[in-house]
């Protein structure tokens, strides 16, 4: 099977590659290394190509023979799609539209995708399951939905079949410690933290402490990224199968509050964290926890680092060996 993986010099796309190449599959990654690491790609074909230029992209799939797509690429910060949603229309919306167009032409029936849980917006009932109501509160979180409505009706009217995962909290390198999570501005909670410990920042600032949570921080539900990965590969296997286009939410039906996280660092590298209460992140939910249940069922994925120890452990084995990131390590 030749898959092509767009995105997958990112996080969860280069630690998807490793998987899928462990698991024999043939992998072409697609990436316009924007924010993508050309290091973070362990193996396989690599094209350097934006979604948005439609004869490039559709010069990969004339050039070789793709069995199925599984789709990363996009930009994931929700604060900017707030600032900037003509930026986030057209690199989650059109370019993922010039996607499935390409699919269509060169008859590939068969897509992975990485949604999130933003579709949701604020829950309304915890946990969350697949048929919560979605409703997200930001264009990053709208950009995911849109693309998950297109698809149903690409299938309804062409037969693509999809599987869409809506992801939790995305944490933790590759066991390894060969590769990790590099972003350029970092804005994610572990990795924030571990650049504190190693003395990058004078202290984490805590975004809101007057939440209705156990300490008054936000709840988040964090999912190890292999354990994500290990689910593209399931999700293909049902598509590789004949199965039918499904939905399903990747989290481990646990909550950490933003200063358990904290603790768990400290406990984790052996060295105190400074941290400063600030105000509120606006559009922060105060908890997202998800129930797994459903793709446990039925696609039997079962997470092997679901302990919050092994996620932050395994993130500051990547950090600490890696303070710089991939440029430099
Ligand atoms: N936080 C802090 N200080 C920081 C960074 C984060 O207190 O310096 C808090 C946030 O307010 C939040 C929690 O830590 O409560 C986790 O924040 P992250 O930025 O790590 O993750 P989010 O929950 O905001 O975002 C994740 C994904 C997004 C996705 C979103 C869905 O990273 O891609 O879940 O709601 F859109």
């Amino acid at each position: 099977m030749r898959i092509l993986v767009t995105g997958g010099a990112g996080y969860i796309g280069s630690h998807t590659v490793i998987e899928l190449l462990e698991m024999g599959y043939d992998v072409i990654t697609l990436d316009n290394l924007q924010k993508g690491h050309r290091e973070a790609i362990s193996g396989g074909e690599f094209v350097k190509v934006d979604l948005l230029n439609k004869n490039e992209l559709e010069d990969v799939f004339k050039n070789s023979k793709i069995d199925a797509v599984v789709h990363f690429a996009a930009d994931s910060l929700v604060g900017e799609s707030v600032e900037n949603p003509s930026k986030y229309f057209k690199s989650n919306m059109i370019a993922s539209l010039n996607l499935l167009d390409a699919m269509l032409k060169y008859d590939v029936k068969k897509i992975v995708f990485s949604s999130s849980a933003a579709v949701y917006g604020e829950p309304d009932r915890i946990p969350i399951q697949e048929n919560n109501k979605t409703f997200p509160t930001n264009p990053y979180g709208e950009t995911k939905l849109m693309f998950e409505n297109a698809i149903k009706w690409y299938d309804n009217a062409y037969g693509i079949k999809y599987v869409s995962l809506r992801y939790f909290n995305a944490a933790g390198a590759h066991i390894s410690g060969k590769i990790g999570e590099d972003h350029a501005p970092e804005s994610h909670l572990i990795p924030i933290v571990l650049q504190a410990v190693l003395g990058q920042r004078p202290h984490v600032q805590i975004f809101g402490t007057d939440y209705e949570t156990k300490d008054g921080t936000c709840v988040r539900d964090y999912i190890h990224i292999t354990d994500l990965a290990m689910a593209h590969i399931l999700a293909l296997k049902r598509l590789e199968k004949g199965g039918d286009s499904a939905i399903y939410n990747l989290g481990n039906g646990e909550g950490f509050s933003v200063r358990e996280i904290i603790k768990v660092a400290e406990k984790v590298t052996g060295k105190k964290i400074n941290t400063k209460d600030t105000p509120r992140r606006a559009g922060d939910p105060a908890v997202l926890i998800a129930t797994s249940e459903k793709i446990k069922k039925e696609l039997n994925w079962a997470p092997k680092y679901n302990d919050i120890n092994t996620i932050v452990e395994t993130a500051w084995k990547w950090h600490k060996s890696n303070p710089k990131g991939f440029k430099t390590s």
